[in-house]
């Protein structure tokens, strides 16, 4: 059922049953707080026909992440081709988003960690990129703790000059970095 699993996380493709999951963890406020805006079910469908695509054509994706113990899904995490140019990053980035009720349990760190382990050997990737707005002090926190190092801010192409979100920051890890920091 699983394509990969660490200590407490299973990682999966997503299924068309997992739409109104995705309706309430894209649909708070909360867990959208570092996004431009919350999303609705629409954009959800198409949110989730995407993650599945990029897991057909690419071979990864952000995946859906189960709680092991009781099989509930929680978030996700996994690779994506950015969908922005930043001069000097890799194509690929790592990326994490829980519903609020499965943060501070260590759960995205415990999926970042295992998704770098997958990415650098299963997936053969060479380096990976990981992005968000500067004042995303938890996402960033993730970042460091799984050694990705601090590369430079950027102002996101996408987002309004001046708005609190514009400003960026960009941490990377290459394989070599990643197997040092094991
Ligand atoms: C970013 C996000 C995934 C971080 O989730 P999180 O739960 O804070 O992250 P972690 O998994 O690292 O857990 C954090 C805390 O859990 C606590 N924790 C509790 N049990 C733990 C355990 N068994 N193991 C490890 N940590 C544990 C730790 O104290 C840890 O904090 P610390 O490292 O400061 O001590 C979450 O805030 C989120 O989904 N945000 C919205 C989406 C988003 O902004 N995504 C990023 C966009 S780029």
């Amino acid at each position: 059922m699983y394509l990969f699993q660490s200590e407490r996380l299973g990682f999966r493709a997503w299924k068309e049953d997992d739409l109104d999951f995705l309706c309430k963890m894209n649909g708070s406020e909360k867990v959208m707080r570092f996004f431009p805006r919350t999303t609705n079910r629409e954009e959800n469908k198409i949110f989730l026909k995407r993650l599945q695509k990029a897991f057909r054509v690419d071979g990864f994706t952000f995946y859906a992440l189960d709680r092991l113990e009781d099989g509930v899904l929680i978030g996700m995490t996994g690779f994506y081709f950015t969908q922005i140019i930043i001069p000097n990053a890799p194509d690929i980035e790592i990326g994490w988003r829980l519903h609020d009720d499965y943060w501070n349990k260590g759960y995205a760190t415990e999926a970042a960690l295992r998704c770098l382990q997958y990415g650098f050997s299963a997936l053969n990737l060479k380096e990976v990129a990981s992005f968000t707005a500067c004042i995303n002090k938890p996402s960033e926190h993730v970042m460091k703790k799984v050694g990705m190092k601090f590369r430079c801010e950027f102002n996101h192409p996408k987002i309004a000059a001046g708005d609190d979100l514009e400003r960026h920051v960009l941490y990377t890890i290459n394989r070599k970095q990643y197997e040092n920091s094991i």
